[in-house]
């Protein structure tokens, strides 16, 4: 009896093995199973993975017949996940359904013709009336509508520590009103014995702090400008910002290369650095570490971007020739509902796509996001796959890389120089 409990033991840990965080394999779904779906995002662990759980469980409410497959590869902001989901792609063996982001990504899975056309699905559900406009045709190609989004996060938020900041004798409530005064800042919090007061992660945690600095230095017009080729990458605002950008970078950990997201927020967390420029994902490992907006933490659009919502959206395909895809369109369905919204959006730290959301149901900081996206001027995030296409934002994050270690500020302008002129030519 031992022997064979063991055994199953032993096939239970394979199976999680293969069904939990998968290497993006075959994912461990069943064909011939109608009643699987397997999901594939890049949520597999921390605050992350506790949003997809409440989306989970919401789906296994609203379709208790169906076995979710947890088919997520680790690595922020999709950095492992997407290379892996391509190759799948590439060999015919999709998941039922993928995150992605609404935007320049998705258009290259459309370009690519891997996903399907949902349009008659948004019409069943009435999506159209739900999710704003705006949003909608960020998803719209030639007509057709391609994925369902699940949420909207926003990418120029600095976190800050308030009571490291009340150490260096600088009121946390008061955002500076520039990346200047910022990094004067800075200076005061690192002459206060903080020696790195500006927390940061892995290239692509890079790539979104040079991206908010270029916000704040073109403005929102200025900025939207580099993805259709109106602002020129050499032009001077450009090179303010790189200018910027490598001023900030004299302020940050050194072991930032072995770094995700989550450890760099864990860094002003735990009090051992002032600031970190994050998405909003970061809400939900403050408040998941027990920490209150307002208190131990606090939040600012990063100085010089006040007035503007760096947009993204996590939203969810249907690939051709997905193995289950009445169960795709069942998962598709729970995340488009006001319930899967909710549960799943209170705790990811983002905001409901839907319009027929009650604020009241989110925390201070969500409240705060839901006015500015109905208020700001809204801008697509270059990390978070909504300005540019997948090759393009490669190209720029490997110049951010090699930045970090060279710090040349001209040869980082003719990178981002050669990156678009390939992207757009
Ligand atoms: C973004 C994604 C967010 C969050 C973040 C960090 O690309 O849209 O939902 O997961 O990466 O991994």
């Amino acid at each position: 009896m031992r022997k064979r409990m063991s055994i199953l033991a032993g096939a239970l840990a394979v199976g999680l093995a293969l069904t939990g965080c998968s290497s993006g394999g075959s994912g461990g779904s069943d064909p011939d199973n109608p009643d699987q779906v397997e999901v594939f995002t890049w949520w597999a662990s921390g605050s992350e993975k506790a949003g997809l759980d409440a989306l989970v469980e919401e789906f296994n409410s609203q379709y208790p017949d169906i076995e979710f497959i947890n088919a997520a590869v680790a690595g922020g902001a999709g950095s492992n996940a997407k290379a892996a989901l391509a190759s799948r792609l590439e060999s015919g063996n999709p998941p039922d359904t993928f995150q992605a982001h609404a935007g320049a990504e998705l258009s290259d899975y459309i370009a690519a013709e891997q996903i399907q056309d949902l349009s008659n699905l948004y019409d069943e559900l009435g999506l159209k009336d739900v999710f704003p406009a705006d949003l909608i045709e960020r998803l719209t190609v030639d007509g057709k509508i391609y994925s369902v989004p699940s949420n909207i996060h926003r990418a120029n938020v600095t976190w800050v520590n308030t009571e490291v900041l009340e150490s260096a004798g600088i009121d946390p409530m008061k955002a500076p009103e520039s990346i200047d005064a910022w990094i004067s800042d800075l200076q005061k919090v690192k002459d206060s014995g903080v020696d790195a007061p500006l927390a940061i992660g892995t290239e692509w945690t890079q790539m979104q702090l040079l991206e908010n600095v270029l916000i704040a230095d073109l403005g929102a017009e200025g900025y939207a400008g580099l993805w259709d080729g109106s602002t020129a990458w050499d032009s001077d605002g450009v090179k303010t910002a790189v200018d910027h950008y490598d001023q900030l970078m004299n302020f940050v950990n050194q072991d930032y290369a072995g770094l995700d997201w989550d450890a760099a927020s864990q860094i002003v967390i735990d009090g051992n650095a002032a600031y970190n420029v994050m998405g909003d994902w970061a809400e939900a490992a403050f408040t998941q570490a027990g920490q209150t907006w307002g208190t131990e933490y606090t939040t600012w659009p990063t100085p010089g971007t006040d007035g503007v919502f760096d947009f993204l959206a996590d939203s969810f395909t249907l690939p051709v020739g997905a193995p289950h895809e009445e169960a795709a369109t069942d998962w598709l369905t729970t995340i488009s509902s006001a319930e899967g919204q909710k549960a799943f959006n209170t705790v990811k730290g983002s905001i409901p796509a839907r319009t027929d959301a009650d604020p009241a149901d989110y925390g201070e900081y969500q409240q705060s996001a839901m006015e500015s996206f109905a208020n700001d001027t809204i801008v697509s995030s270059l990390a978070h796959g909504a300005a540019a296409p997948i090759a393009w934002s490669s190209d720029i994050s490997s110049a951010v890389g090699k930045f970090g270690s060279d710090r040349d500020k001209d040869a980082l302008i003719q990178a981002l120089v050669a990156a678009a002129e390939s992207a757009l030519s």
